[in-house]
């Protein structure tokens, strides 16, 4: 239970909600006790109506509250006559019913809004933690799992966890006054079916432990279904391409068998509460009939059978919502488990920090940029190994090099996804971790080595992050990546929808949308990765005579496998396992004749 600690915070805002809930249960439940106690008028009426002359003779000696009370109803009923007694105990029954009826309504009503903010708040934190993580974190973690986490485990912490706030707040009121008024009806009687409570809570908790273990059980194996549908939603092309239905059919069954088995041991568990309970409750009401039933007979106490019944009726309202105190003790546990899931996310912390309070903003780049003997490993994995490089302002930077020599990877530190395991990079001699990443990423504008599009036009994509989009910037971006020689043909133009992920599009068409939104922000500082790759031969040469425009002034770190493409490079670097081999313009090295002179060979050879 101390998890449950994590979720304080979230219930902090909603505070004087959770006061007005618990005192309006409060009044609802001395107002039900006092409507359950009704009962009790009724059959000294119905069947006291012609021995009242005679035990009003012995009324004055009661010193209980019931016999009291019993007295003082008894005398009324002599004042205004039976018929006229019913009628007032009627009206009685019907104005409480209608009392407690709206008290308790007020009470759901500022429920209503702890219950589902408190999940809204999650929610939105969750989702903000989970844009902050660093890429490494994305990489490791799967996208199925995490989106469970976000639907289903957050669903259920609502309904587990803040749905049992309701009757954790509600039911123990209900139990403690029910209970002190049991009290003072007899506490011979009462303390003997309290002896009985506790078993029941033994009994109960134990079975509430085990289930949380299957339920996280049921949580991870629903992860991976989701992940199985995630990649197979994403990847469906490829599946019936590669006629791989069966293979993928059999994973999900497989793994939905495992969920299967899981859940059912859990609802197995679960669904034990209820007869559990229910037995033990029956058991002591039984024994509290025949331990009560004698006292009755003998006389020895104040408790008269009419009092005995309502104090019976009392007792048999403690019941629900013990039993509801208990079955949502079950569903909290049940909710932990996704909680803990939550949580794991809430906590992993975000390991590409930012720049500490205060630190001056990024303004304009002024001289250059210089990588000192950067070093990255993905895990033990070294990718890049003492790598220096110097882009100098207003430069064009072509890198070059086998796939998997770690372009991608320096263009990464460079964007800060991921910071150097050793080395720095200097932005005018301030080292990069030490500028805010907003204000510096601002400054960048990228295109990365796969075109990612989000649902909406072509126009909100490449204005992304612009709710009111500057139409000028925005044909100028489209004019220069040659979107607009394919969006003009479309029936909206700009505005037409390109689908989940941009799948509308064609490929080369979604990579000019992405250079589009990266040249939309007028960035001092390009990073383009394989960015004109998709594109045919005509269009790339298009494509390229704009860039060549659009890198004037500015600085670029450009990555290609066509070499034509980086020729008029100020600087081409070539890079093999994550270190600098060669660099110099394209007549250096050629004049060199060492990798790069080869590698230009080998592609004019291919053309
Ligand atoms: N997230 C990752 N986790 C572990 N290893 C990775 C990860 N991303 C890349 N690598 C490894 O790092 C190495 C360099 O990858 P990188 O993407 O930088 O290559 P690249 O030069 O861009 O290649 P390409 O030209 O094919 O795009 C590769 O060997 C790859 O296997
Ligand atoms: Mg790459």
């Amino acid at each position: 239970m101390r998890r449950l600690v994590t979720l304080f915070p979230f219930f902090r805002p909603y505070r004087w909600n959770l006061v007005t809930n618990g005192l309006l249960n409060a009044f609802g439940a001395v107002l039900s006790l006092f409507s359950f106690l009704s009962v009790v008028p009724f059959l000294r009426i119905l069947f006291a109506g012609k021995a009242t002359e005679v035990e009003t003779q012995f009324v004055p000696t009661a010193t209980d509250w019931p016999g009291m009370i019993g007295a003082w109803f008894d005398g009324f009923v002599l004042d205004v006559g039976t018929g006229q007694a019913l009628f007032v105990v009627c009206i009685t029954v019907i104005i409480l019913a209608i009392l407690k009826n709206s008290v308790s309504y007020l009470a759901m009503y500022s429920l209503a809004t702890i219950r589902t903010g408190v999940s809204r708040d999650l929610r939105n934190k969750t989702y903000n933690r989970v844009l902050g993580m660093s890429m490494g974190w994305f990489t490791d973690s799967r996208k199925g799992d995490v989106l469970s986490r976000l639907t289903v485990d957050l669903n259920e912490v609502e309904i587990s966890i803040v749905g049992s706030i309701e009757v954790l707040f509600k039911s123990p009121l209900i139990v403690l006054i029910s209970i002190g008024a049991l009290f003072a009806l007899s506490w011979e009687l009462t303390i003997f079916a309290l002896i009985f409570l506790p078993i029941s809570g033994v009994l109960i908790s134990r079975i509430a432990k085990k289930l949380k273990h299957s339920a996280l059980k049921g949580k991870e194996e629903l992860g991976s279904l989701v992940n199985i549908l995630e990649e197979t939603l994403s990847g469906v092309r490829i599946i019936k391409a590669f006629g791989v239905e069966r293979l993928f059919s059999k994973m999900f069954r497989d793994r939905n068998e495992r969920h299967f088995k899981a859940m059912r041991k859990m609802y197995r568990r679960e669904y034990l509460s209820s007869p559990v309970s229910e037995v033990i409750s029956i058991s002591v009401m039984a024994i509290l009939l025949g331990y009560g039933g004698r006292i009755v007979l003998e006389g020895s106490t104040g408790l008269t059978g009419d009092w005995f019944i309502g104090y019976l009726v009392i007792f048999s309202q403690i019941i629900p919502p013990a039993r509801a105190f208990s079955d949502g003790w079950f569903r909290i546990h049940k909710g932990v488990a996704s909680l803990d899931r939550l949580e794991e996310m809430l906590e992993v912390a975000n390991p590409v920090p930012d720049a500490p309070e205060g630190a001056a903003q990024m303004l304009d780049l002024k001289n250059a940029i210089s990588f000192e003997n950067v070093s990255f490993s993905y895990g033990d994995i070294p990718v890049i190994s003492e790598l220096s490089l110097e882009i100098n302002k207003g430069e064009v930077v072509a890198l070059v090099g086998a796939s998997g020599s770690g372009k991608t990877t320096l263009s990464n530190l460079l964007i800060r996804f991921d910071d150097p395991s050793l080395g720095n990079i200097f932005i005018d001699g301030r080292d990069l971790k030490d500028i805010p990443v907003g204000s510096w990423r601002e400054k960048l504008g990228v295109v990365t080595q796969e075109s990612i599009l989000f649902h909406g036009s072509i126009a909100s994509n490449i204005a992304l992050g612009d709710v009111i989009i500057d139409h000028e910037r925005l044909e100028r971006a489209s004019q220069i990546a040659q979107v607009s020689e394919f969006a003009n043909r479309l029936p909206e133009g700009l505005n037409t929808p390109v689908g989940d992920s941009g799948c509308k599009l064609s490929g080369g068409q979604r990579q000019r949308v992405a250079l589009a939104r990266a040249l939309y922000r007028d960035p001092s500082i390009l990073v383009l990765d394989e960015a004109t790759s998709a594109l045919d031969a005509a269009s790339e040469h298009e494509v390229q005579k704009a860039l060549d425009a659009a890198m004037k002034n500015r600085t670029v770190l450009v990555i290609a496998h066509r070499l034509s493409t980086v020729s008029k490079a100020d600087k081409i670097v070539l890079l093999d396992h994550g270190k600098v081999t060669e660099q110099g313009s394209h007549e250096e090295l050629i004049e060199k004749n060492g990798n790069y002179a080869e590698l230009v060979r080998l592609q004019s050879f291919s053309r």
